[in-house]
């Protein structure tokens, strides 16, 4: 007889590098010892006042389903976000969704079949591997490196792995996990790479104000020329800290890809309406807030940065953008290390969770030294933070 039995998707999809630790600093703290969270890009600010006072004002009687698509005000408060960016998008370019991770979802099964080919720079967002084994796609992993900051290697080298079967690059810029903000000519050479070899670009929006130094992002968007390969994946969640909203949206020129996502967006239904609306007033009026974060942000890296060129052996490249810094430790093995953190070592009843970086990268065996750290916390505690790393580095290598 038949048995029971599970699909190789379901079997193969990795498990959440950032997740994976969490039973681990749940006994922890049950045991009395308080773990300072830089493992997730989970922000401590508060959500704006005019978020949370719509979602108390929320004016229906019946929680109603709202069109697949979005709803009018919700999509016509995204439009007004883009024209402030000087995007050419207008309301049928955009579709609400249920966070930029439904986005990505939807972005990736609307340009590839089973055994189809998604080129990543890793380290990468781990869910864009969780999504590609949910739809049987081959990730083509570039690697990228510490030593100069997770840029982008050379056109060439990117030629080398794409073939018949690649559908799209993904590129997240900011970048998460690495903090890096791709230079112009690099958004550039993306661009041409998609024209040349007819690729998709699937661009992670998710942190794209929040960057540094007087810096900022080149979008793709404003490249006429591009528009037709260009699938933006969008969220909510970090620049307005809404992570629990689960707003988000996709954007496309491409109205066959705008059909196609409609379907896709048809089996679920619709997103919350409470949500989608709650955001409208912020996505139209979000300069002051989105300057006071970056502001914020950037001044909680500079922190984390001085405390961790103080910690000997440590090496990394400031990073530009986002809120994540992905160091290189004298240590051999970060999987072990960060379980370590939590299983075996606190100094004065305090510890620290951090992301091990392995499952960041689609390479086996990358990643063994390094970890992530998602500054989202206020600067005394990552003050705290980076010295009971200091002090946890020390002890484990003299184990
Ligand atoms: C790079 C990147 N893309 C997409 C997302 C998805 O965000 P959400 O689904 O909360 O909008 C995240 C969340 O951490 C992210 O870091």
């Amino acid at each position: 007889m038949k048995k029971l039995s599970l699909s190789r998707r379901a079997l193969t999809a990795p498990a959440s590098a950032i997740r994976k630790l969490v039973p681990l600093a749940d006994s922890a703290k049950k045991k009395g010892i308080k773990v300072y969270h830089v493992n997730i890009g989970q922000p401590d600010l508060p959500t704006p006042e005019v978020v949370m006072q719509m979602i108390h004002k929320f004016p229906e009687k019946t929680l109603e389903y709202a069109p697949s698509s979005g709803m009018r005000e919700a999509v016509e408060a995204w439009e007004s976000f883009y024209r402030e960016k000087n995007f050419p998008f207008t309301a049928s370019d955009i579709l609400i969704t249920s966070g930029g991770s439904e986005a990505l979802i939807f972005a990736f099964f609307s340009v590839t079949d089973p055994g189809d080919e998604i080129l990543l720079f890793e380290p990468f967002y781990t869910s864009y591997a969780i999504i590609a084994a949910m739809g049987d796609i081959r990730i083509i992993p570039v690697k990228t490196h510490v030593e100069d900051g997770y840029h982008l290697p050379p056109k060439k080298t990117i030629e080398k792995a794409i073939t018949s079967r690649t559908k799209a690059i993904v590129l997240c810029n900011p970048n998460n996990p690495t903090g890096t903000l791709y230079r112009d000519e690099e958004v550039k050479m993306i661009r041409d790479l998609a024209l040349v070899h007819n690729l998709f670009i699937i661009s992670d929006e998710t942190y794209q104000e929040i960057v540094f130094d007087g810096k900022r992002v080149l979008p793709f968007a404003t490249f006429p020329e591009i528009l037709a390969n260009l699938i933006i994946a969008d969220s909510v969640s970090k620049r307005f800290n809404a992570c629990g909203a689960r707003v988000g949206c996709l954007v496309s020129k491409n109205e066959e890809i705008m059909a196609a996502v409609l379907k896709f967006a048809q089996s679920r239904l619709s997103v919350a309406t409470v949500d989608q609306l709650a955001m409208v007033p912020i996505l139209r009026n979000h300069r002051l807030h989105i300057a006071r974060i970056r502001k914020n942000y950037e001044e909680r890296r500079n922190t984390l940065i001085e405390n961790l060129q103080r910690i000997k052996g440590v090496s990394f490249r400031k990073p530009e953008g986002a809120f994540y810094i992905m160091p290189k430790l004298p240590i051999s093995d970060s999987d072990d290390f960060a379980r370590y953190l939590l299983t075996d070592f606190n100094d004065r009843g305090e510890t620290v969770m951090v992301a091990p970086a392995g499952g960041f990268y689609k390479t086996e065996g990358l990643g063994r030294q390094e970890i992530r750290i998602a500054y989202v916390l206020e600067k005394q505690k990552l003050e705290r933070a980076m010295e009971i790393l200091s002090k946890a580095i020390t002890a484990y290598n003299s184990k």
